[in-house]
């Protein structure tokens, strides 16, 4: 259901044997509006000439060899997204379906209604024209909203937010890291906004000198002062109709953050040298990497413009914070490398790779793993990404250091390699568990969030382990 106009009319298909969660996946998405037709397997179906949004069905049912056809119907433009039922979070297979084309790979370990939601979204974004945009194929290039997609429960409740007031008009401040997706997020609400045929003009306020930053941003006339030999017409008035982006907002200096408010205001700039305001109609989004409530208490950032600003604020997490996101996203960066230097050699990544990736602790967040997977692609020799594929700072783990002592006379040091480190391994997350379960008080979903891993994992890790929850309440 579209999640602003509640509009019906979705449909999907489901491709699940399994009767009691295909029924419960029915019940729910009905509640929804969505219609959904039951086929017991897909042999013999093109999945391209399904007339629906979405096919489903489960990851372990489709062999290897079998994807393509499937996936090939599925990807056309026109044709329905085919997404994945995976029986845990398993990131080398889900990277190895995304890469393929699916759609997304859903763990079916969560509850049921979390499970229908995401296939709900899925099927609206997929009505909407699909996650990989109008160039079909793995397209990076223009972002949409349906491809800020997220299996972890923060991130949705941040997309949820996002999807309640990209259609507004409000002034937004979406912060974060940098390179968590700050721009491409303004773009994407861009995009969905009534102002989408308008322009969508970046002005970075930290790159532009302050002098020339007034006539960039509000425009100057001929003669406003020396060199200014013609009019200049400044972004706020080239966004007129659509949004400006303004990146960076913290550097912006004092003088103009008072004028940036009458802006706000008014709806209406003044140019260096020009007689009279220009009335404008622009939404503007801001940015910023920076704690901006904590410059406004050390008198950096003008409070007044910071509420103004702050109608809608938007915090964008940290991607090692939702590392169950990291499978998706390389799954479609592969894709999208492998197709645009033409390296249809490569077919994915090895399990060794992907554990690197999945440990590190991505301080240059989405920008940096695009970076890596596109070098990852132009390195490798083989068919599958190798550690030596990856840059030597993901190798080192890049994460705190762990100390591992080791007492000679230790009776492990006996043992094969192997061995010794299985146990040197076990002997870690066994400590590390017990640390976290104790600041948890043995809630287990808590821990798994802290730990990044999922329940059930953690779970199986503690039944291994000898741990138990009620230990530690
Ligand atoms: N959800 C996403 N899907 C695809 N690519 C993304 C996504 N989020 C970020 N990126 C990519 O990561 C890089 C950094 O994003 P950007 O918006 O410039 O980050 P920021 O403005 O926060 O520094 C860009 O190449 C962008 O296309
Ligand atoms: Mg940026």
């Amino acid at each position: 259901m579209d999640p602003i106009t509640g509009a019906p009319g979705r449909k999907l298909v489901l491709a699940v044997a399994d009767e009691r969660l295909r029924k419960k996946l029915e019940e729910l998405m009905r509640e929804e509006n969505v219609e959904v037709e039951h086929v017991p397997n897909l042999a013999g179906v093109d999945p391209s000439q399904v007339d629906a949004d979405l096919v489903v069905l489960r990851s372990s049912t489709v062999e290897g060899d079998e994807l393509p056809r499937i996936i090939e119907g599925g990807d056309a433009q026109e044709g329905p997204g085919v997404v994945f039922l995976g029986d845990e979070g398993e990131a080398e297979e889900e990277i190895r379906l995304v890469a393929g084309g699916a759609t997304a790979v859903l763990d079916t370990s969560v509850d049921r209604a979390e499970l229908a939601d995401q296939l709900v979204e899925l099927a609206e974004a997929e009505a909407d024209g699909g996650v990989h945009g109008p160039e079909g194929h793995g397209s990076l290039t223009e972002p949409k909203l349906a491809d800020f997609q997220s299996r972890s429960p923060r991130m949705r409740d941040f997309l949820d937010v996002v999807w309640r007031v990209a259609a507004s008009d409000s002034t937004l401040l979406i912060t974060g890291e940098t390179g968590v997706g700050k721009e491409r997020l303004a773009q994407a609400i861009h995009a969905e906004s009534a102002r989408s045929k308008g322009p969508f003009v970046v002005v970075n306020c930290g790159a532009l000198a302050e002098s020339l930053l007034e006539s960039e941003l509000f425009g100057h006339h001929k003669g406003a002062f020396t060199g200014a030999t013609g009019t200049h017409k400044g972004h706020f008035e080239s966004a007129n109709g659509g949004t400006i982006f303004l990146d960076e907002i913290a550097e912006m200096p004092q003088h103009l953050q008072v004028k940036l408010l009458t802006v706000l205001q008014r709806h209406e700039v003044q140019p260096i040298g020009a007689s009279k305001p220009v009335g404008i109609d622009v939404r503007v989004i801001a940015a910023t990497n920076r704690d901006l409530a904590a410059d406004v208490s050390e008198k950096r950032f003008r409070q007044d413009l910071f509420f103004r600003l702050n109608v809608v604020s938007l915090v964008i997490p940290p991607l090692r914070e939702r590392i169950e996101d990291v499978p998706w996203f390389v799954g479609r960066f592969l894709k999208h490398f492998v197709e645009s230097h033409r390296r249809p050699t490569v077919q994915g990544i090895t399990r060794q790779a992907v554990d690197i990736l999945l440990a590190y602790s991505w301080p240059g967040n989405v920008r940096e793993l695009v970076n890596v997977i596109e070098r990852g692609v132009l390195l490798c020799k083989e068919e599958r990404i190798r550690p030596e594929d990856l840059p030597e700072a993901l190798r080192q783990g890049g994460g705190p250091a762990l100390q591992v002592t080791v007492d000679p006379t230790e009776e492990f040091l006996e043992l094969p390699l192997q061995e010794a480190r299985r146990r040197i391994v076990e002997h870690f997350e066994q400590r590390y568990l017990e640390h976290h379960l104790r600041a948890c008080h043995g809630t287990v979903g808590e821990v798994a969030e802290r730990a990044c891993i999922n329940p059930r994992t953690l779970y199986e890790k503690m039944r291994r382990l000898g741990l138990a929850k009620e230990d530690f309440r």
